[in-house]
């Protein structure tokens, strides 16, 4: 059965549709875009493995040619080398101005594409389809696009939005669990700062959630997560202030990858105990209550994600990390904390000992 929601994100001249669903018909939603012009499909060694064949074939029913682009799936390849790559690849494509580039594969695929689309000829067109349940709810909506560097994470890039995003639930059927756990953590973020009723839906269908069982609200939550962050977006393209709000878990979670060498934890798994971290610290401060506390944490397990970093981690450590993350503007530590399930603020007076407390119930 074909069902399909769109979802505009509405960024004036910017605006471009989401579409998402399962069993879609790729082939003819992607041909208004790529008629006549020239793809550079750019995915992942293990996507393409999955989906690669299938995807460049139903870009190629109405494109001029479709070449392929694989790189080395995982986090080690988001940098400038790889962009530089990619760049090259649509040298000898052919491809000009008016030519198309596509992402098929998860975040970093993603990043990687915009990033270079943002960059060919000065820019040219993209076109996204997350595979990865994280790309579909966080790094394909509001056109963050990005590489790594040595010295640290996402500290090159661009806002470029893409021009269409395409997102088929049923590309997460070969997901492995952890991946998929990782994005439900983006998702319970979302639902903690921005829709307490998306909470409950999370709540009441978790299991079968995870299990992308036919009847799941997958796609409905999905799409209120795109709806969510897209309404933000549009409101602070730029991340000024309100964006901000995204962080919620993540200026923790980001310590947390750090200090761990960025090994131990996914980024989901971190961003999930970043978000418990803040509610311990809600708790402290009488924003939140411990019942809601609890809730936020008794979902995040029915998701299979960590809640303690489980090893010893000095809070001390984890404060000097959170000191140096690049959202904690002059020095003081910005945290985003939620006051009730549904609502979050930006907070930049909390003292650096109630901080470390807080961190340190849960390492
Ligand atoms: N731009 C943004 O706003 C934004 C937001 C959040 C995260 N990000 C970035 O996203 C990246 C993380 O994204 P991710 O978690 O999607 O990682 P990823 O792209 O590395 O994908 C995770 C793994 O899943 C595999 N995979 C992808 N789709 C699959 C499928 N359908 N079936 C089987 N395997 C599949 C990939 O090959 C990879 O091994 C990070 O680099 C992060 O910085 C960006
Ligand atoms: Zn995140």
């Amino acid at each position: 059965m074909n069902r399909m929601q769109t979802l505009r994100i509405e960024l004036g001249e910017r605006s471009y549709p989401i579409h998402i669903g399962s069993d879609l018909n790729a082939a003819e939603l992607l041909a208004p875009y790529v008629t006549m012009k020239n793809v550079l499909l750019v995915t992942d060694s293990n996507v393409d493995r999955l989906y690669g064949e299938k995807v460049q074939a139903e870009l190629g029913k109405n494109a001029a040619s479709v070449t392929k682009f694989v790189f080395k799936a995982g986090e080690g390849s988001k940098n400038l080398a790889t962009v530089e790559n990619i760049c090259r690849a649509a040298v000898r494509a052919g491809l000009d101005r008016s030519s198309v580039f596509a992402a098929l594969g998860g975040g970093v695929c993603g990043d990687m594409t915009g990033l270079a689309a943002a960059l060919y000829m000065r820019g040219t067109r993209y076109i996204q389809i997350p595979t990865t349940l994280l790309a579909m709810v966080d790094s394909s909506v509001g056109g963050k696009t990005g590489v790594d560097l040595p010295e640290g994470k996402n500290l090159v890039g661009a806002f470029f939005q893409p021009m269409l995003v395409l997102m088929e639930m049923n590309l997460l059927r070969t997901l492995p669990e952890r991946e998929l756990s990782n994005g439900f953590a983006e998702m319970v973020k979302t639902a903690v700062i921005l829709d307490g009723e998306l909470f409950e839906t999370l709540e009441r269908s978790a299991p079968e959630l995870l299990r992308l069982s036919p009847g799941s609200p997958i796609a409905e939550t999905v799409k209120r997560c795109c709806e969510l962050k897209g309404q933000v977006v549009a409101k602070d393209e730029r991340e000024s202030n309100l964006r901000a709000i995204l962080n919620y878990g993540h200026t923790f979670g980001h310590a947390l990858e750090a200090v761990t060498g960025y090994t131990k934890f996914a980024h989901g798994e971190a961003v999930s105990i970043g978000m418990c971290m803040a509610a311990d610290l809600a708790v402290s401060e009488g924003l939140m209550s411990g019942e809601e506390a609890q809730r936020q944490e008794a979902l995040l397990r029915e998701f299979h994600l960590p809640v303690d970093a489980g090893e010893s981690v000095s809070p001390e450590a984890l404060l000097n990390a959170m000191e140096h993350d690049k959202k904690s503007a002059g020095g003081k530590i910005k945290v985003v904390l939620a006051d009730r399930i549904g609502h979050a603020d930006v907070f930049s007076g909390i003292g650096r000992e109630q901080i470390e407390e807080a961190v340190s119930g849960r390492l």
